[in-house]
């Protein structure tokens, strides 16, 4: 999927948190999104996802003006955060599982397998630690097929293995043209995935820089 960003500038309240920002990724491009606590990293995939109200003819998706494209499962989304409160026993199959539409195919069962989900598989999803949850979700949105994924710093709190596991999956997924976009305080971890780095400032500043992943 081609993004375009053009001029963005959103407040919250008065004070600006993005300032006339501008970038374009082609298809398949992966970027990374830098910054300190507050500089408004989150904010700005927010934005991209459609969860904030901007401003038209800021956002373009494949050529098309995000405020005309209504909910789509085009675009992947792990939150920062994830949350899952279920008032019902629901399992991680019944979760994985009912956000996919297709049989439990090769490309699931590689992404069960690569994410070491299979250990809670029939687990119910509230007991599972931090770092599990984040793994499902991350499992969710790839399930999908999304054409643009976006991670808000899916690595906090994944063990070291999940993250080699994590690592397989994004080459897997940019050698299948998929746009990904991640935010992370770990550039050493996308520095051989990342093709762009932005790096966002609190001082409403920003640079986007070609780096040329090698994978
Ligand atoms: N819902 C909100 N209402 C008002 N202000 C908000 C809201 N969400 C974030 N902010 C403010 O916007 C600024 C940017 O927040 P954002 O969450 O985008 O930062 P971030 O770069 O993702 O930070 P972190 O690295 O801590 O995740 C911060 O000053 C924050 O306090
Ligand atoms: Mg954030």
């Amino acid at each position: 999927m081609r993004l375009q960003v053009r001029d963005l500038t959103f407040a919250y309240t008065q004070k600006p948190v993005l300032n006339h920002v501008s970038f374009s990724l082609e298809t398949g491009d992966f970027l990374a999104i830098v910054g300190k606590n507050g500089s408004g990293k989150s904010t700005l995939v927010k934005c991209l996802l459609g969860l904030l109200k901007v401003s038209n003819d800021t956002i373009y998706l494949d050529d098309v003006d995000i405020n005309s494209i209504g909910k789509t499962k085009k675009v992947g989304y792990v939150p920062q955060k994830p949350e899952f409160n279920s008032e019902f026993p629901i399992t991680v199959k019944e979760v994985l599982t009912s956000s996919y539409q297709g049989r439990r195919d090769q490309s699931f069962t590689a992404i069960v397998n690569d994410l070491e989900i299979n250990r809670f598989y029939y687990d119910n999803i509230n007991c599972l630690s931090g770092g599990q949850l984040q793994r499902i979700f991350i499992a969710r949105a790839l399930l999908n097929k999304p054409k643009l994924l976006i991670l808000d710093e899916p690595t906090a709190g994944v063990d070291k293995a999940n993250l080699t596991g994590l690592k397989e999956i994004l080459k897997r997924l940019k050698n299948q043209k998929i746009t990904i976009i991640m935010i992370t305080h770990d550039t050493e971890y996308t520095n051989d995935l990342a093709d762009y780095v932005l790096h966002l400032d609190e001082i409403l500043d920003y640079s986007f820089e070609k780096t040329g992943g090698s994978l």
